[in-house]
């Protein structure tokens, strides 16, 4: 019977049941207790209870979840149980090296060392931490965050009454899209992409993503795209609300030039879409790189008067996961100068804030700005020596890299090694390297490609050496050139 039924119809009846449900349950003493006055509360018959449970579901399933908890199921990403495996026995450029070559976590540990050090100086434990406070951040965070910002990647004046503090930058995307789109709109987002956007948008904000296909090998993003996108999505019946970016981009590395910026800030405004710019790799930039430019600061020089100068619908997502290496730190910071959405999202704060523990070490991190500025400067250095391997890996086996300016993966083209054409061989191709070769990428299907045979490489996440940063790209380059052959 349920399975004719829609939705509505579903959660009208699980509704009616559950009224029914509790009905019998008053009548009976409530929570399927008989209550005896003055005696012992004695069990209910069992089959009662199993007969009414298993019905009261919108979603059909007996586990009693909502449709959009049955939704939540869906996990963020399709590569989890490899990397488990992975994880159980991971290289090590001195204990293991034959270890699994894990690179398709964007993860940053080669300058953990530094910040180790430097937060042990920074942490004992002030009266402050252990009691509630601003679930937004405390002032003293926010301002050492917006110093930071405004003195690296930003380049343009950061408040820190427009800065807000979440459990991570995937925190600040989830209440962004549940705080500018309706369930069932839509965001745009420039593929290939970041494989867990769609997670972030969808699992609670209800929002579905739409790719904007940008095509190889420059993938460079064009107003053309952005309308095509936008009109097909009008014509399917969705409504386009946001443009999502990434700069520098997960998964190739590219970053957005200032005119493409000043294009999608325009168009975004001729259609009333907000932007949402995840900058959360603008300190990851390579020391060749030229001319990364925060979307703040193209709004800067657009509005130079003024104060607010990002307007209501252009705003900044940033986190501590990937320049500073700090995932399990939780720190996502939202950057806006649309004071209604600051205070929205400052009630969901209290869901996923910062800890105070957390606040109060990192700003002591960053308050120490030479450490800061030499911290930044000597992980981009390792950075792009590592990139540097990873390029010398792949030129090794004769697989074309997108040039990347920053972030911490590229972009590799192995589709002279696929079998044919299609998904299942990139697939196979995938798992014939984790396997035989111990190496894991991430595959281009869940960076929403579109064509099989590319791999997203995350080349931070093995450990390195302090004084070879390249050390697992040059193992990486070993086992490739073990599988392939040289290039000929
Ligand atoms: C582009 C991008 N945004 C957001 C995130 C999530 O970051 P966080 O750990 O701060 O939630 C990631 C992590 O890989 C990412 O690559």
């Amino acid at each position: 019977m349920s399975s004719k039924m829609n939705p509505e119809e579903l959660n009208t009846f699980a509704l009616k049941i559950a009224i029914s449900q509790s009905r019998v349950a008053s009548s009976t003493g409530g929570r399927g207790w008989w209550r005896r006055k003055g005696g012992r509360a004695v069990q209910k018959p069992e089959q009662k209870k199993t007969e009414t449970r298993s019905v009261v579901c919108a979603s059909g399933d007996p586990s009693g979840l909502s449709a959009r908890g049955m939704k939540a199921l869906t996990p963020g990403r399709d590569d989890l149980q490899q990397f488990m495996q992975g994880l159980s026995d991971p290289y090590h450029p001195v204990t293991n090296e034959d270890g699994y070559l894990v690179l398709l976590v964007a993860e940053n540990k080669l300058c953990w060392s530094m910040l180790k050090t430097k937060f042990s100086q920074c942490r004992d434990i002030e009266d402050w931490v252990p009691c509630y406070s601003d679930f937004k951040g405390v002032l003293r965070f926010r301002e050492a965050i917006s110093d930071m910002l405004q003195d690296t990647f930003v380049q343009a004046p950061v408040s820190a009454d427009c800065i807000l503090t979440q459990s991570g930058c995937g925190a600040i995307l989830d209440s962004l899209a549940w705080c500018l789109a309706e369930p069932g709109d839509s965001c745009i987002v420039p593929s290939p992409l970041y494989p867990a956007f769609a997670n972030d948008l969808r699992a609670r904000g209800r929002v579905e993503l739409v790719k904007a296909r940008c095509k190889h090998p420059d993938y460079q993003l064009t107003e053309d795209i952005l309308e095509k996108t936008y009109q097909d999505c009008v014509a399917s019946g969705s409504n386009p609300k946001l443009l999502l970016l990434c700069n520098p981009c997960n998964p190739n590395g590219v970053i957005y030039s200032e005119d493409t910026l000043k294009m999608c800030i325009q168009w975004a405004a001729c259609h009333d879409i907000h932007i949402i710019c995840d900058e959360i790799y603008g300190n990851s930039t390579y020391t060749f790189a030229e001319g990364f430019s925060s979307i703040s600061k193209v709004c800067r020089d657009l509005n130079p008067t003024s104060e607010l100068y990002m307007g209501n619908n252009v705003h900044v997502a940033y986190g501590f996961s990937k320049d500073f290496g700090l995932s399990g730190m939780r720190v996502g910071v939202l950057f806006t100068h649309n004071k209604t959405l600051l205070s929205a999202v400052e009630n969901l704060s209290y869901f996923q804030a910062v800890s105070n523990d957390t606040q109060s070490v990192l700003t002591k991190v960053l308050q120490d700005k030479d450490f800061v500025q030499e911290f930044v400067s000597e992980n981009r250095r390792r950075l792009t020596a590592a990139y540097t391997g990873l390029e010398d890996a792949m030129a090794a086996i004769g697989v074309p890299l997108t040039p990347a300016q920053g972030s911490l993966m590229a972009w590799a083209d192995f589709r002279r090694y696929l079998k044919e054409d299609t998904w299942e061989a990139e697939q196979e191709l995938w798992m014939e390297l984790f396997e035989s070769s111990r190496v894991l990428f991430t595959t281009g299907s869940s960076c929403q490609s579109e064509v099989p045979g590319f791999f997203r490489i995350c080349f931070a996440w093995p450990s390195a050496s302090e004084e070879d940063p390249a050390i697992a790209m040059k193992e990486l380059k070993k086992r490739l050139v073990a599988k392939f052959g040289p290039a000929k």
